[in-house]
């Protein structure tokens, strides 16, 4: 029995509470909802993501019309684009036809029939000649859409721009680019975008990949918190030209992510390939308007977090430096157009201030480095900025002591908010609905601002909505919350569970997505008491599960089974050689009847495999996988 008491005065809800936590992880940003097709399209990719590095990353080379040459990534003064995009690349050929081809970031660009693409390339010759560019299969026999652009023989730097539209439908296509004459062609900042973009209420036509977007839209979060998670504080604390451009681990800086997209660095991203910054701190604020959502940027006070050991910031002018950069990050939101960083914004196309109201100092970061530095930062930006409520982190919730220490800090600091992060199986979240029932009403609010059970099924939906109900009970004190991540592009994944998945034409929300959409388009305005009378079990089918993380040591699984020991029934099997298999770069693997148990390495998080079938005492069944190390 249910008894709901509407007449009484309940709880006010936050108006923010739920939100969404976007970060580039698992290719989110390049290859997933910057829109754009050409994967590594200015040569800048480095190591990070292709072992034997070339700078080729996504690219090989074509000859054709009987004409031989070469096609090589280099980084020569004289040949830079601009003091932010050194790589370039050189043709050297003995005639017309030689060129490179790139197959995008899933094996192939999807394009659709009657769409068009718009192409555009910095290139420079020593020759006038005439380039061709075309969409093709993957073995060169079909043209699914051809142009040219006129290059002169000024050896100078320009911009060209052309569009294609396709004539078939394919997930597989080539982007081909070959010159049209014999000597040294360079080419830079290849780029093809469909034209077909979200467009979004306030702004109009967005870089955005249209699907994706309106998932998340959909969702119509409250806040949008960005760019991460980990992406956000691990790194040498360098800007790009401080290190001469050699530095490939900067930390996330939001100055580096503005203007002209050619002037933007590329940078190493912490999940383990490259990141173009495409996708910056103005596409951000800007979606976060769109979607109606309040924008929540997350910014690094120096301190390591995420298994990070690059050294801290510890030295003055580093860190006056950077708190500066975040009080001028502000600035940039909030600031008149008569402000030093108001006016950049207005410059780049929105003079209106986008009304920053949340900034997070810290992601995860729980060493003492943070405990110094916080302050810091916390007193500029509440001197600079009172509109801006400061929220602090916790560190991750596994890291014990650390966390109550946190905790402690963050009283006697006084914040207003609190970052929490946790993932756990569905059982723990069944079984702690009631977490915040016992938090202190005096000391600072939470901002959930990471939470996953781990796995992507029906009893993960489950447990999450459970979950959820505990948080609308106390919505007194928690403000925000998230669930994370947002995405994954299913060849690419580095963390799984993820809110929703995506190929190169296609996208789908998780269980968790349904849970997530159900509950945040239907926000109260206060929870009204009610008292449950009735059995309070855990039911048994979620208590235990199977996981294998997909975490840091790049190995695959094959041939997963499930045995009933008693009847010798095979209750599960799978070889994951489909599209929904795991990702080939699998980490360490854990099997828990409850628990997590990690073999080795830097294990957070697990793909989960549960069903009724098996997900019992674990001792009456076996296991048994292949797991296979790649690279
Ligand atoms: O959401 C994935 C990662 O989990 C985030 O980057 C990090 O903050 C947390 O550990």
């Amino acid at each position: 029995t249910l008894e709901v008491d509407a007449a009484a005065a309940g709880t006010q809800m936050s108006d923010d509470l739920y939100g969404v936590f976007y970060e580039d992880i698992n290719y989110a940003a390049d290859g997933g909802l910057y829109a754009e097709l050409v994967r590594n399209r200015s040569f800048e990719f480095a190591a990070t993501d292709n072992a034997s590095f070339t700078g080729m990353t996504g690219w090989d080379v074509v000859q054709r019309r009987g004409s031989t040459g070469t096609a090589v990534v280099g980084s020569e003064r004289g040949e830079w684009l601009n003091a932010s995009n050194r790589a370039s690349l050189t043709i050297q050929a003995d005639g017309p036809g030689v060129g490179v081809r790139n197959a995008g970031f899933n094996d192939g660009l999807a394009i659709e029939k009657r769409k068009k693409y718009d192409f555009s390339v910095f290139a420079r010759a020593e020759r006038g000649q005439r380039l061709a560019v075309s969409l093709e299969s993957p073995d060169g026999g079909t043209t699914y859409a051809s142009t040219t652009v006129q290059v002169n023989g000024s050896d100078r730097w320009r911009k060209h721009t052309a569009t294609l539209t396709a004539n078939r439908t394919v997930t597989d296509a080539r982007l081909v680019v070959t010159g049209g004459a014999r000597g040294t062609l360079r080419l830079d900042m290849v780029s093809l975008f469909p034209r077909d973009t979200w467009v979004g209420p306030v702004n109009g036509r967005s870089a955005l990949r249209a699907d994706l977007a309106q998932k998340v839209a959909e969702l119509e979060p409250s806040f949008l918190r960005f760019p991460g998670g980990c992406v956000t504080n691990v790194g040498t604390f360098d800007t790009y030209l401080e290190s001469d451009g050699a530095d490939r681990r900067r930390t996330y800086q939001w100055k580096e992510t503005i203007g002209p997209v050619e002037e933007r660095p590329t940078n190493w991203n912490f999940w383990g390939y490259n990141q173009t910054y495409g996708l910056g701190y103005l596409e951000y604020f800007e979606f976060a308007e769109d979607l109606g959502a309040t924008p929540l940027p997350v910014l690094s006070v120096g301190a390591n977090g995420c298994g990070s050991t690059i050294p801290e910031m510890t030295d003055d002018v580093r860190i006056d430096r950077w708190v500066q950069d975040t009080v001028d990050l502000i600035e940039f939101a909030n600031g008149s157009v008569r402000t030093k960083w108001g006016k950049v914004r207005a410059s780049l196309g929105h003079p209106e201030p986008f009304g920053l109201r949340y900034i997070g100092l810290g992601n995860e970061e729980n060493t003492d480095t943070f405990q110094a530095n916080f302050p810091r930062f916390r007193d500029a930006v509440e001197a600079a900025h009172p509109e801006v409520t400061v929220i602090s982190n916790s560190g991750p919730d596994d890291a014990g002591a650390r966390f109550d220490e946190l905790w402690e800090f963050n009283r006697e600091q006084g914040v207003a908010m609190v970052d929490e992060h946790y993932y756990n199986d569905p059982s723990w979240f069944l079984s702690n609905t009631e977490r915040y029932d016992s938090y202190d009403r005096e000391g600072p609010h939470v901002f959930l601002g990471e939470y996953a059970s781990r796995g992507n099924a029906w009893s993960n939906a489950l447990s999450e909505a459970a979950y959820m109900t505990g948080i609308e009970r106390n919505a007194d004190l928690v403000e925000l919350a998230s669930y994370a991540p947002m995405f994954a592009n299913e060849d690419h994944v580095q963390w799984s569970p993820d809110m929703m998945w995506f190929d190169n034409d296609e996208s789908w929300g998780s269980t968790s997505y349904w849970t997530q959409k159900m509950f945040m388009t239907n926000t109260g305005d206060e929870v009204v008491p009610s008292t449950h009378d009735g059995p309070e079990e855990t039911p048994a089918d979620l208590s235990g599960g199977v996981f294998l993380s997909t975490w840091n040591t790049r190995a695959a699984y094959d041939d997963v089974v499930v045995t009933d020991n008693a009847s010798g029934d095979v209750l599960f099997s799978d070889s994951f050689d489909d599209a929904s298999g795991w990702d080939p770069q699998s980490g360490s693997w854990a099997v828990a009847d409850g628990e997590y148990v990690q073999s080795a390495g830097n294990v957070t998080d697990a793909r989960s495999i549960i069903t009724d079938a098996y997900a019992k005492d674990w001792d009456n069944y076996t296991l048994e996988l292949d797991a296979r190390k790649l690279g």
